[in-house]
């Protein structure tokens, strides 16, 4: 598969990506080498990588526990506290080797350890592959709010091996789909009907595209002033439904992908009832999302606290809580205002 240029960097595939990240780490004489894993990517994925590798540097590998819960600055301070320990310093390379978290809080802990030193992604995760590997955002969680703390940094490369997806379960699997439905819906109308095409969710053309799609946005808005915002689809109330889901005792947590997918539904049953959404369409994408994932209950009794985590969406601004809003498929209206009845319909169209 055909290298994608980002801004500063490459996103590499398979064998060419072993070889330049190999040569990477020639070229930048680097003093020693870091792995961020989590218990995951080191029982499936590290053996793999770790052959891959051409170096006699030094590595180091650190471990932290799998988990959106551990995504914060807890995790972070661990991490920092373990590169002192075993002697990182500013030439060493961080290489992080996971899913969504472990890219999101490497990335920011190499880019603000000791003022910064260079990272490297290497995404296991579908989810991490089409979306958070790719574009520059790093960061953690502070308590419940998703990505509250964090900074714009970008990797020396990214290396997509799509062998690691032979690694995950039908679930993950699926959760990271959300993010190629919202760029299909948003962006790219024959991706999202190619979906349905190859029916399968491991597929090169379908990764390849959507990062070509991430890339594309991200190299036109890399601070999300204006178009970036549009990755933002279903993610308003999707990443409120999924911060409920995860501080709720009572309710198992939701994969990430599986709040997406129920925002992106809600977010569509809007742009009808506000914009010119066509309601065929409306049924069109909910007939996709039913067809990958498990229905997700959203009791009445659950709405009030998901209205009230909206509030502190970070996309918010001036109090006002900001959707994307659909015209029609790729053709998208940004900052929208909506009245809260309306979200409470929306999540009863998702129920019914
Ligand atoms: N995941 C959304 C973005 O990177 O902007």
């Amino acid at each position: 598969m055909e290298s994608i240029k980002a801004s500063t960097y490459f996103v590499h595939f398979k064998e060419k990506g072993y070889s330049e990240l190999n040569q990477l780490i020639a070229n930048k004489k680097y003093s020693s080498i870091f792995i961020l894993v989590d218990e995951n990517s080191m029982d499936y994925c590290y053996s793999r990588f770790i052959s891959n590798l051409e170096t006699s540097l030094t590595i180091e590998v650190i471990e932290i526990e799998s988990g959106e819960i551990h995504k914060n600055l807890e995790t972070c301070s661990g991490v920092w506290q373990a590169m002192t320990e075993l002697g990182a310093d500013r030439k060493s390379l961080l290489i992080t080797l996971g899913g969504g978290v472990i890219t999101d809080l490497g990335g920011f802990v190499a880019s603000t350890y000791k003022r910064g030193i260079d990272f490297v992604n290497i995404p296991t995760t579908l989810l991490s592959m089409v979306d958070a590997s790719v574009g520059g955002k790093t960061g953690v969680d502070l308590g419940v709010l998703k990505n509250q703390i964090g900074l714009f940094a970008n990797p020396e490369i990214v290396l997509v091996d799509i062998d690691f997806l032979d690694t995950l379960n039908d679930r993950e699997l699926r959760s990271g789909m959300a993010e190629i439905i919202k760029y299909g819906a948003t962006y790219d109308i024959k991706l999202l009907h190619n979906i349905k095409y190859y029916n399968h969710l491991k597929n090169n053309d379908l990764i390849h595209r959507s990062i070509e799609i991430k890339n594309e946005v991200v190299l036109q808005d890399p601070k999300e002033n204006g178009l970036r915002k549009i990755l933002n689809f279903g993610h308003t109330l999707g990443h409120a439904v999924e911060s409920y889901f995860l501080e709720s005792e009572h309710k198992e947590s939701l994969k990430h992908g599986e709040a997406i997918a129920i925002g992106m539904i809600c977010e569509s049953y809007i742009s009808s009832k506000l914009l010119s959404f066509p309601k065929e369409k409306l049924v069109e994408l909910k007939t996709l999302v039913d067809s990958i994932y498990n229905k997700i209950t959203i009791e009445k009794d659950d709405y009030p606290h998901i209205l009230s985590l909206l509030k502190h969406d970070k996309k918010n601004v001036g109090g006002n809580v900001n959707f994307v809003l659909l015209n029609d498929f790729e053709d998208f209206q940004l900052d929208c205002i909506v009245p809260e009845e309306l979200m409470i319909e929306s999540l009863d169209y998702y129920n019914s």
